[in-house]
């Protein structure tokens, strides 16, 4: 097929709560363009990014309503367009263009995102991997440069990019202090191989790293929650440190003010921002958009090492709850209370 296609599709019809702004449409896909792919979309994950994106909180590309929200798509080529023709057929997890349209039966995929998944994996786990696991490996491997024996701080250390981080670290030989939010998300975070957890809704949980670190601070902290988890981080960072600013799942902001950067001079730590797609060509990326992207063949060779180690059950997918698709909006706001663990994955059919 080379035309649009109907699909059933979550639209967000204004910014706000996903249980209000959500609503169920058939939405018009249009045919691949060049290093395009469409999918016919089997699974995908809820991404706190999406969250975000439906809440008005993404700034770096800012969507006016209608439109499709979905960062994330796992599924079968359908179709391609010129230079992506190869993956016609392929089961594949990847970003669809313009990181939205993936909360729909249909989608058009960014083929410089393209990732085979291998026969032995389902598309539950398929899509599992995507995100966690080539965000974590960039974050820690890349951005921190993780070395074996050095001290890694993961925050919300159950989470969907938590929880592989996790296990990523204790793979190259890294000692892991993890965060969560509840005693069952801390018992995960152990069993996923963290040395120390910290409950940090009891209250802070600098003093415990430092008791961990025998008052040295970490070298690595892998930072998704933002606001004053990030502060507090700052203290807890050690010489020649790496905190790495993934994400704001509690807030962007130091409650409503500007992040102070004086501590990280102080501190002798570096800030390192972690942003993750893959580009065709960086420097055309670079000059276009004013974005730093890693390159495919980075992405592509992150990704055959990430399935190897699934491949051998060093590392695992952590799927606490697959959802139909009806179920998408109220699954999104489960994660926004912090009720979920590890990855929710929703199944289309
Ligand atoms: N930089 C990038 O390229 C990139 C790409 C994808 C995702 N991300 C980011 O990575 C982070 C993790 O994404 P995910 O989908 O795996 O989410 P997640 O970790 O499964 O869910 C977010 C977790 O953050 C913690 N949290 C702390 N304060 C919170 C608050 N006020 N409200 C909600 N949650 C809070 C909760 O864990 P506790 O209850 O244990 O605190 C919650 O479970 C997000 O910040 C996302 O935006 C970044």
């Amino acid at each position: 097929m080379t035309g649009e296609l109907k699909a059933d599709a979550w639209v967000a019809t204004a910014l706000g709560d996903p249980t209000k702004v959500l609503e169920r449409q058939q939405v018009e896909v249009r045919p691949p363009g060049p290093n395009e792919v469409r999918v016919q979309v089997s699974t995908f994950c809820v991404n706190f990014n999406d969250t975000d994106i439906v809440r008005g909180r993404w700034s770096i590309v800012p969507l006016q309503p209608p439109f499709t929200p979905g960062m994330e798509a796992m599924g079968v080529v359908e179709s391609a367009g010129p230079g992506a023709e190869h993956l016609v057929g392929r089961r594949i997890v990847g970003i669809p263009a313009g990181a939205h349209g993936g909360f729909a039966e249909w989608a058009v995929v960014d083929a410089t995102s393209a990732m085979l998944i291998p026969d032995w994996m389902d598309d539950v786990d398929g899509a599992a991997l995507h995100y966690p696991f080539h965000l974590s490996w960039f974050a820690l491997f890349e951005r921190a440069r993780l070395q074996p024996g050095e001290t890694v701080l993961v925050h919300a250390g159950a989470g969907g990019v938590g929880s592989a981080a996790i296990q990523l670290a204790k793979h190259r030989g890294a000692k892991v202090i993890a965060t969560a939010g509840s005693p069952e998300k801390l018992d995960l975070c152990r069993e996923l191989g963290a040395d120390e957890v910290v409950n940090y809704r009891d209250g802070g949980f600098a003093q415990a790293v430092m008791d961990a670190t025998y008052q040295t601070g970490v070298d690595v902290a892998l930072d998704s929650v933002g606001g004053a988890v990030t502060t507090e981080t700052f203290g807890s960072m050690g010489m020649n440190g790496r905190h790495l600013i993934v994400g704001y799942a509690s807030d962007i902001t130091n409650d409503g003010q500007p992040l102070p950067v004086q501590p990280a001079i102080y501190g002798n730590f570096s800030l390192c921002g972690v942003c993750l797609a893959y580009a065709p060509d960086p420097l055309a990326t670079r000059l276009s958009t004013g974005l730093n992207w890693p390159s495919r063949s980075e992405g592509l060779e992150s990704h055959r090492r990430i399935i190897e180690l699934l491949r051998t059950g060093e590392v695992r997918t952590v799927v606490t709850s697959t959802v139909g698709f009806d179920d998408l909006p109220e699954a999104m706001e489960r994660q926004e209370r912090r009720e979920t663990m590890g990855r929710t994955v929703v199944r289309l059919h």
